[in-house]
């Protein structure tokens, strides 16, 4: 499906996001550290402002439009504290960094497939400028 243009920069990171979920789910043993002390840095660096991007302009625009008792709004700031939460535990087991790669994985996914969808099929041209002009 083709995203709106407004969207393109979210989703362009959504990219790499999927990248450093792939090298957490595959990690092991003899990568893990590495693995662990390069996803951090991202999530320094990218992933944190992603998180804050969509829950401060993103989520904004859809006021007016969704209610928050839908699962989509419900799921993507459940979604967004469970990885946090993750993140900020610091676990360092393959079992947790492997989850932790599982859950960005099926984030990603969800907003690509499901709320983004929603998303293009409800707001208005006026919305998407104004998405676009803030995210710039
Ligand atoms: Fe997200
Ligand atoms: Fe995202």
């Amino acid at each position: 499906m083709k995203r709106h243009k407004s969207l393109h920069p979210l989703s362009r990171e959504h990219h790499t996001g999927l990248v450093f979920a792939k090298r957490l789910k595959e990690s092991d043993e003899a990568n893990a550290s590495k693995v662990k002390e390069e996803f951090y840095d991202y999530w320094e660096k990218d992933l944190k402002i992603h998180f804050r991007k969509e829950e401060e302009i993103l989520f904004p625009f859809l006021f007016g439009h969704f209610s928050f008792e839908e699962s989509e709004i419900r799921d993507f700031f459940l979604q967004h504290a469970e990885i946090r939460k993750m993140i900020f535990e610091n676990g360092s087991s393959l079992e947790s960094l492997h989850k932790l790669g599982e859950l960005i994985h099926d984030h990603i996914r969800f907003e690509e497939n499901k709320l983004f969808p929603l998303i293009e099929s409800r707001l208005n041209e006026k919305d998407f400028a104004g998405i676009m002009k803030v995210l710039d």
